[in-house]
């Protein structure tokens, strides 16, 4: 789907759903599996542009990934080479992110780009802790921005304490450490997602977690499985929706429920949602869940602190469900929300502000007091995939006015069949 779309629909949203894999955990897969000694073989994996753009990537540096079956079957090279190439890392940030740290140590001189949207990202804060290990990266507007060029050579290990709480710095660092001489460790300020932990510690290496402190030395990760649970920031856009659309009760199946990720199930319960989980269990060291919302009355919340690494990427539609709870939902500490694909706190605020909700903006946050009916407005989607979703939502609250993106081709970014399944739930076909 690309160009504009003009969305006209009605709640309630009901039935039972699957969503697509966790774009977190396949990134990884393909990554890893490429650093691996022997094959990996990957269920559930998401089939989507960002996974698509470290296909490419991994293929480029020597790997060879095929579909076999249902499954994706990734096959390492004995060791990655020079890319031939620039690699275009598309919209995704955490290919160029966590490729930073991989080609810093792969011989020969890389180059990553992607579209205009990444080319905004800051990658400085990749860098400087990469270079503090001995590696030679530099990029556009004076190390700020991509493309990147990485010279890769010999690192050493080296310790770390981020600023900011986020998975991409930590993971670049991690895989890093998986080639340098001598012990890495990385602190966080809060803890961000853990798949890299998990997924390298399945594939056989020692990883320390101690708190917020993760350390890694030197190894081949091994070959193996990789179960891909249902990805929740996916699932949050339909989860948030019934959850503030009366009437509505919305099952999504396998859902993972990681608790690095669940922070908008703790808040969907803290806004008085009725949320359900059965039949949960771990496959491949990741939870998962077959997780119910159901609609009630909802209140307003405060999101802040640790919790905000936990929903960072839901942020944006659990900024809608505000606008339908009962007074002063408060968000702070999300200064990261302006960095993402766009800056998700001036989109979010200005395109809801305009659909009628109330709604003030700080740096590091807003304010949002409800509940109150909204409008269908004109959205400006802006290369980013969680606004034009988030938006789609927004327009079932207006009882039934029109919202247009203004280009929905951004939402093949992470969740192609979004709109089939909205029309599910929306019709009540989706059991
Ligand atoms: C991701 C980490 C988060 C998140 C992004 C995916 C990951 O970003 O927003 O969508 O897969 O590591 P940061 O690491 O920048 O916080």
């Amino acid at each position: 789907m690309r160009g504009p779309l003009a969305c006209r629909r009605t709640g309630p949203l009901r039935g039972a759903i699957s969503v697509p894999g966790d774009k977190s955990v396949s990134h990884r897969s393909l990554l890893f599996g490429a650093l691996a000694s022997g094959e990996t073989r990957v269920t559930g994996l998401l089939d989507a542009e960002d996974v698509r753009s470290t296909r490419r990537a991994v293929e480029a540096l020597g790997a060879t990934v095929r579909d076999e079956g249902g499954e994706v079957v990734v096959v390492p090279p004995e060791r990655l080479r020079e890319p031939g190439d620039v690699i275009d890392c598309g919209n995704s940030g955490t290919s160029l992110r966590l490729l930073m740290g991989v080609l810093s140590t792969v011989p020969g001189v890389s180059v990553l780009t992607g579209d205009a949207s990444l080319r905004r990202r800051p990658v400085r804060r990749v860098i400087e802790p990469l270079r503090r290990m001995g590696a030679d990266l530099s990029a556009r507007a004076g190390d700020r921005l991509p493309p990147v060029l990485v010279h890769g050579g010999p690192l050493s290990g080296a310790r770390h304490v981020l600023e900011v709480a986020s998975a991409q710095v930590k993971s670049a660092i991690l895989l890093a450490g998986l080639f340098a001489e001598g012990e890495t460790t990385v602190t966080e300020p809060e803890r961000s997602r853990d798949h890299t932990e998990r997924m390298l510690s399945g594939m056989g290496v020692p990883v320390g977690v101690d708190g917020l402190t993760v350390t890694i030395r030197a190894a081949r990760p091994r070959g193996g499985r990789v179960d891909v649970p249902g990805d929740i920031s996916s699932g949050a856009f339909f989860l948030c929706g019934a959850a503030a659309l009366p009437g509505s009760e919305v099952t999504v199946r396998g859902l993972g429920t990681n608790p690095t990720r669940t922070g908008v199930l703790d808040v969907l319960r803290a806004m008085g949602a009725d949320v359900s989980l059965e039949n949960a269990g771990e496959v491949a060291g990741e939870p998962r869940a077959d997780v119910t919302v159901r609609a009630r009355e909802l209140r307003a919340t405060e999101i802040r602190g640790a919790l905000i690494p936990r929903l960072i990427d839901e942020l944006p539609v659990v900024m809608v469900m505000a606008t339908q709870a009962r007074g002063r939902t408060v968000i702070r500490d999300a200064k990261e929300l302006r960095v993402k694909e766009s800056d998700r706190l001036a989109a979010m605020g200005e395109t809801l502000a305009r659909a009628g909700a109330k709604i003030e903006l700080f740096e590091d946050g807003c304010t949002i007091d409800g509940p109150t009916p909204l409008r269908g407005v004109e959205v400006a989607t802006r290369l980013d995939h969680r606004i034009a979703m988030s938006m789609a939502i927004a327009q079932l609250l207006t009882g039934g006015d029109e919202a247009v993106l203004d280009d929905v081709a951004c939402v093949a970014t992470s969740f192609p069949s979004f709109f089939e399944l909205l029309d599910r739930l929306c019709s009540g076909a989706a059991r």
